[in-house]
């Protein structure tokens, strides 16, 4: 076992789907996976393998924000042997045309956190995703019609900021939504040379302060399920 997971040597897949909300991981395993098996209760952090379509898969909450998900994607990597991570969550758009319910992948992430500006002092390093993986999602959603946006999102360390308005910058950039984590996930997966891919789905528009009600939540969150589960295994 790792520090924060209890699973033995062997029973994480080489391929790991991870949303922030452990009930969430308990949601994708049960509702998409054959045979699903609880590895990790630790924390109530949730962990789950089993086979999709008969591949090996496994997917693990990582808990909201950098300082959580870096933990859980740290051990996976090193204690594990985890090859591919996929994320799996929601973001806020900042884009009139970015719509709630609609399927964003996350070519790359700027960010706000101070993680990377204390790794590369003085200079900004540009977090991207497996062009493989991001491929694949791609044709995926092409083939069954889904439609995606794909582009540079922000990984931001805080949900409630001060200024409501702080968006608009980074709108101005090009910048899709929000959320609280592929920044890191893309960072660790280079350093240790392993594929990440970030695919969301879009709960609340800072635009027009709409906001998806939880069960709508959950129900649009079946696109962006199969999109990751369809990169994984192909
Ligand atoms: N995840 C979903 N909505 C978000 C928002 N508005 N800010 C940060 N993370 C989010």
């Amino acid at each position: 076992m790792s520090i924060h997971i209890e699973a033995k040597k062997g029973e994480i897949a080489e391929t790991v789907l991870m949303p922030g909300d452990p009930l969430r991981a308990k949601w994708i395993a049960e509702t998409f996976l054959d045979d699903p098996v609880c590895y990790n209760r630790i924390r109530g952090m949730l962990g789950y393998t089993g086979t999709y379509k008969g591949h090996r898969v496994s997917v693990q909450g990582s808990g909201m924000g950098m300082p959580s998900s870096m933990i859980y994607f740290h051990e996976l990597i090193k204690d594990y042997g985890v090859k591919n991570i996929i994320r799996v969550g929601s973001a806020g758009s900042y884009q009139e045309d970015v719509k709630v319910n609609d399927v964003v992948l996350a070519m790359a992430a700027s960010t706000t956190s101070g993680m990377n500006n204390s790794r590369f002092l003085n200079s900004d390093y540009s977090p991207t995703a497996d062009f493989e993986l991001f491929q694949k999602a791609v044709n995926y959603a092409k083939e069954h019609n889904i439609p995606v946006k794909a582009g540079n999102i922000l990984s931001s360390d805080e949900f409630y900021g001060d200024d409501p308005e702080e968006y608009k910058l980074w709108a101005q950039y090009g910048i899709l939504c929000v959320e609280m984590e592929t920044a890191g996930l893309y960072t660790i997966a280079a350093k240790y040379n392993i594929k990440a891919l970030t695919v969301l789905t879009i709960s609340d528009s800072l635009v027009t302060g709409e906001r998806l009600s939880a069960k709508a939540r959950e129900n649009s969150f079946t696109d962006m399920v199969e999109i990751a589960l369809a990169a994984a295994i192909s």
